[in-house]
Formats: C-alpha cells, sequence, structure tokens
C-alpha cells in the first residue's frame, strides 16, 4: 500500500475507483481440473458447499438435475456448467465494485459504493478521509446539579468568554450550550418526603431546587455574556443514592437535536461533569421502572418527560445515538471517579476521559486537539445481515501518524489523509427466510465526522 500511495500521492475520485477495483479479490469460483472435493462426499446445503473450499460453486438454478440429489448442486464451476447448470447462476461476477461518483462530499469519499458479491468472496474498498483545517465547534455543557457540584458550577461562570478567547486559534467559531441533570426524581434515587420534593437541601438550611432527570437549559450561542448570564441563575438540586443520572441526560442532549441547536457543520462535544458515577441500565429497578429505553427524544419545554418511567440508555444505545449523532463526549469527573469512568470511556467511540481540574478550559483545548489528532472509523452493518458478513478494517495512517488499535491514525495533522482499508467477505450463505434481493447496507463512520460512506452490499444468489 505504501508504495501506492508513493505513486499516485492522494487520490482523486477516479484514482479511488481504480485502487477499489484493484483490491477487489476473489476467493472463490475458480475453476480446477480434477476430483472434485466440492462434490464428494455430498454436501447437504449451500453454506456446507462454500466451506468445503474456494474453488466450490453452487448452482441456484431451480431445476437444476431435476430430482437429483441436493449435493450434486456443489461442485467446481465448470462441471456445473458441463452439467447444465445456467451459466447466469454461477458464473455471476463474483465481485463487482461500483463507486458512486455523484455523491461527493468534502472529508470522506467516496459517499457510495456498490458491491456485488456471491457468497465465497470477499472485496476491499479504501475509503479516505480527510480533515479541514479548522471547524466550528459546538460544546454543551452537561453538569450535575446536585448539591455537590456547587463548586463546578461556580466555576462554569468564568469560563465562556475564556474558552472562547482560546478556540479562537483553533476553531472557526465557537458555539456553548448548557443543560443539568440530577436523577430520576423517584424513590429511593430523591427523597420524596413532601417536605423534601421541593427544597431536597432542607436539612442544611438552603434552598435548592427539586431533582430533575434533564433540563436542557441553554440552546447553542455564540453569546458568551448570555452563557454567563444563564450559568449564574443555575441553582444546585440534591438526591439522596450517590450515582446520579448522568447517562439519560447525555442521550436526551444527544438526540433532541433541534432542541440543542447542534449545526451539522460543526465539531460536537458533549462534556459531562459530574462527581459522582452513574446510574446504568437496569439500575431504575429499584425503582420499579423497567421500560427500556427508546433511544428518542423526549423533551417537552425543554424537560425531559420520560424520566420516571423510561430506564437509563444502556451504554450500546448511547454509543450508537452518539456515532450516528457524531458526538464526542468528554468526561469530566472528580478524581475519585476517574476509574470508574475509564471503563465506560473505552465503551463510547471517540469519547475522552477528563480530571475535573481548576483549569476546566485547558482541558477542554486539549481534549479538541486530541480529537482531532484521532481518526478512527466505526464499521456497522445492518442488524438482521449482521452474521452472514466479515468485516475488517485496516489503516493506512499518513507519514508521521500512527495506529494503535488496527481502528484509528492517532498523531493526524490538519489537511492529512488518512485511508481504511475495509473488507467485507460474505462467508455464508442467506438463511432460507432471509429475503436475498435485499440490498444489505454497511455504514462506515468516522466517528465525530459528520460524513459517512455507505457500502450497498447486492448479494447474487438464487434460493433454491
Ligand atoms: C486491504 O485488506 C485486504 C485484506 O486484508 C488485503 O488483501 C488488501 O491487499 C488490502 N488492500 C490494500 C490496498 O492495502
Ligand atoms: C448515486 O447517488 C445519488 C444520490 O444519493 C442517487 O440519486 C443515484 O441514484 C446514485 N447512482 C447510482 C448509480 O447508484
Ligand atoms: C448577548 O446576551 C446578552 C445577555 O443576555 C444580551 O444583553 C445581548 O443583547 C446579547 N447579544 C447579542 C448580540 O445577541
Ligand atoms: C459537514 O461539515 C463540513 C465542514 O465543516 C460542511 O461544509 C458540510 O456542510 C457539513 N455537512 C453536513 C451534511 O452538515
Ligand atoms: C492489528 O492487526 C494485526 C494483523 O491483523 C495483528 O497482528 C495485531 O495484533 C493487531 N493489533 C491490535 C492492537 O489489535
Ligand atoms: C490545508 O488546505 C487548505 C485548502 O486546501 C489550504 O488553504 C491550507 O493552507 C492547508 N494548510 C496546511 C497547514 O497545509
Amino acid at each position: 500500500m505504501t508504495s501506492w500511495l508513493h505513486k499516485y500521492g492522494y487520490p482523486t475520485l477516479h484514482c479511488v475507483l481504480f485502487c477499489v477495483v484493484l483490491a477487489a479479490n476473489i476467493i472463490g469460483g475458480s475453476s480446477h481440473s480434477g476430483e472434485s472435493i466440492c462434490s464428494s462426499p455430498p454436501v447437504s446445503s449451500c453454506s456446507e458447499c462454500l466451506r468445503r473450499g474456494p474453488q466450490c460453486a453452487w448452482c441456484f438454478e431451480a431445476g437444476f438435475l431435476d430430482g437429483a440429489e441436493v449435493g450434486e448442486r456443489c461442485d467446481l464451476v465448470g462441471n456445473l456448467a458441463r452439467r447444465g447448470c445456467g451459466l447466469e447462476f454461477i458464473e455471476h461476477p463474483e465481485v463487482m465494485v461500483e463507486v458512486n461518483a455523484t455523491t461527493s462530499s468534502t472529508q470522506v469519499s467516496p459517499g457510495e459504493i456498490t458491491l456485488t458479491l456471491r457468497p465465497g468472496a470477499e472485496a476491499s474498498v479504501i475509503v479516505a478521509v480527510q480533515q479541514l483545517e479548522r471547524y466550528p465547534v459546538d460544546l454543551y455543557y452537561l453538569v450535575d446539579v446536585s448539591a455537590s457540584m456547587q463548586e463546578n458550577l461556580d466555576q462554569l461562570k468564568t469560563v465562556g468568554v475564556a474558552l472562547s478567547h482560546r478556540m479562537r486559534e483553533h476553531s472557526s467559531d465557537l458555539r456553548l450550550g448548557f443543560g443539568s441533570f440530577v436523577d430520576k426524581p423517584v424513590s429511593p434515587y430523591i427523597n420524596v418526603h413532601p417536605s423534601k420534593i421541593n427544597n431536597p437541601c432542607s436539612d442544611y438550611e438552603v434552598k435548592c431546587r427539586p431533582a430533575h432527570g434533564f433540563h436542557h437549559v441553554l440552546s447553542m450561542t455564540a453569546n458568551m455574556s448570555e452563557f454567563t448570564r444563564i450559568i449564574k441563575r443555575q441553582r444546585i438540586s440534591g438526591n439522596m443514592d450517590t450515582p446520579e443520572g448522568g447517562l439519560d441526560a447525555m442521550l436526551q442532549a444527544t438526540v433532541c437535536q433541534g432542541e440543542v441547536g447542534w449545526r451539522g457543520e460543526a465539531k460536537r462535544l458533549l462534556l459531562l461533569m459530574t462527581d459522582q458515577p452513574s446510574h446504568l441500565a437496569l439500575d431504575s429497578r429499584l425503582a420499579g421502572i423497567v421500560t427500556p429505553h427508546d433511544g428518542l427524544c423526549h423533551l417537552e419545554n425543554n424537560v425531559y418527560m420520560e424520566s420516571t418511567t423510561m430506564d437509563h440508555p444502556s451504554l450500546g444505545l448511547l454509543a450508537e445515538k452518539l456515532l450516528e449523532n457524531h458526538i464526542y463526549s468528554l468526561f469530566a469527573v472528580e478524581q475519585l471517579q476517574y476509574q470508574w469512568y475509564e471503563e465506560l470511556v473505552r465503551l463510547l467511540p471517540g469519547s475522552n476521559l477528563l480530571f475535573q481540574a481548576p483549569k476546566l478550559i485547558d482541558v477542554v483545548v486539549d481534549a479538541y486537539k486530541r480529537l482531532l489528532s484521532v481518526v478512527q472509523v466505526s464499521v456497522s452493518v445492518e442488524d438482521r445481515a449482521f452474521s452472514r458478513f466479515l468485516v475488517s478494517v485496516s489503516p493506512l495512517c499518513p507519514e508521521g501518524s500512527v495506529s494503535h488499535d488496527n481502528r484509528s491514525c492517532s498523531n493526524v495533522q490538519p489537511n492529512q489523509t488518512v485511508y481504511f482499508n475495509i473488507t467485507i467477505g460474505l462467508h455464508s450463505c442467506p438463511d432460507d427466510d432471509d429475503d436475498v434481493d435485499d440490498v444489505v447496507q454497511v455504514f462506515v463512520r468516522p466517528v465525530g465526522y459528520n460524513e459517512s460512506t455507505i457500502i450497498k452490499i447486492q448479494t447474487v444468489i438464487i434460493k433454491t
């Protein structure tokens, strides 16, 4: 690959097409002479046939050798043809790769690829991800306003203006938004004694606000005085148990695109500030809440309405929504909780963990720079087809950059292009109830980018 890069430099779309076709790799369908290991001992299904070896082919023609044993459908291509299997049922092009040149974008190319695969074949496509020099940035502060967080809230009051000064070097413009959360406002998470519901802090003789699942408070704004004004108005709240409802709030902030005001062209950062671990899915059974989260936005007048009826989202669901909405999550946590969140961050693509230090601005700027220097892709296959396809990804990192995990390149500079070699193999035949005429889509999403590549896979197979 290195030599290919040297030879052609940065690829145009044509080159991408060219390379893609070059990389297409057929592992099935070649024909050898001699005794066939495909036909004896006889197989009973297409899948079994293909497992016999890459040279084995299956005849899908409905009336092939009328009344013959099903095992006879498995043979070398040449033998099947000689025995009367229509060529169109075995001699389809095993692999065909087409790049849709009308779908072009600035950062991720090509936009759309159509693959034609037959069982037993695999193909590789190259997806290029080019970073721009500067991005607009949307940063949403999601702040735990339970009683222990007063200090952090105070700290935020000065962040807006200073952060926007600092980010000027790195970003074309910055917008900030704000939302608050505590926990599900039901027992046993809060004290439901009437005197405590409205002022959960009455024991401490302080006035504080009722606990809430999530309030969206300020939509993305470039007006830093407005941000400061809103932060100054925030009052803390209180709850009973130590973990907080951060994941509920993160999910709403992620999927309520319109309310939050995420911009399509911005790098989107969601910063969770808390001094406690978060409740996970199934935790709310304790409060009798058993309905799983549906992954949708449930804000009414900026208040999360399903806090007391739906469980916390699972990490898988949250990860999926973050990815889909190209949002990076950052966790600013107290040192005591660092370890707990380390586990969580591993499960959320592209997310980042920070110490909740006095230098909040530095850590946000650093996190942003770090996120830009790591280019990572996430490849997902539609659920129903997941088991039939084998997908592997290998990054081809530009000069000066390295891959530590086979999924990403670190230390990427602005304007550099990262290539990902995505290999897709169709290793089994469709199940009887699969609709084989369906096109299966594979989504290649660079984490945090607003663009992606769709690979449409057409399988050439006709059911027996
Ligand atoms: C992509 O990966 C496949 C499978 O690992 C390999 O055969 C192929 O040579 C790679 N292509 C490039 C251009 O690196
Ligand atoms: C290419 O993509 C465009 C836009 O998504 C679509 O309208 C068009 O049908 C595609 N062409 C092919 C050949 O798939
Ligand atoms: C910014 O917000 C402040 C305080 O809310 C307000 O007085 C001012 O008019 C706003 N500026 C702009 C340009 O909207
Ligand atoms: C994605 O971001 C780029 C650069 O920031 C922008 O030009 C483009 O319009 C965005 N695309 C969408 C679909 O929002
Ligand atoms: C990356 O892939 C190579 C070859 O497939 C493998 O040997 C290596 O262990 C992988 N590294 C990691 C960190 O997964
Ligand atoms: C990045 O690319 C843009 C547009 O092609 C160019 O104007 C800019 O000078 C480049 N920056 C660097 C650091 O190479």
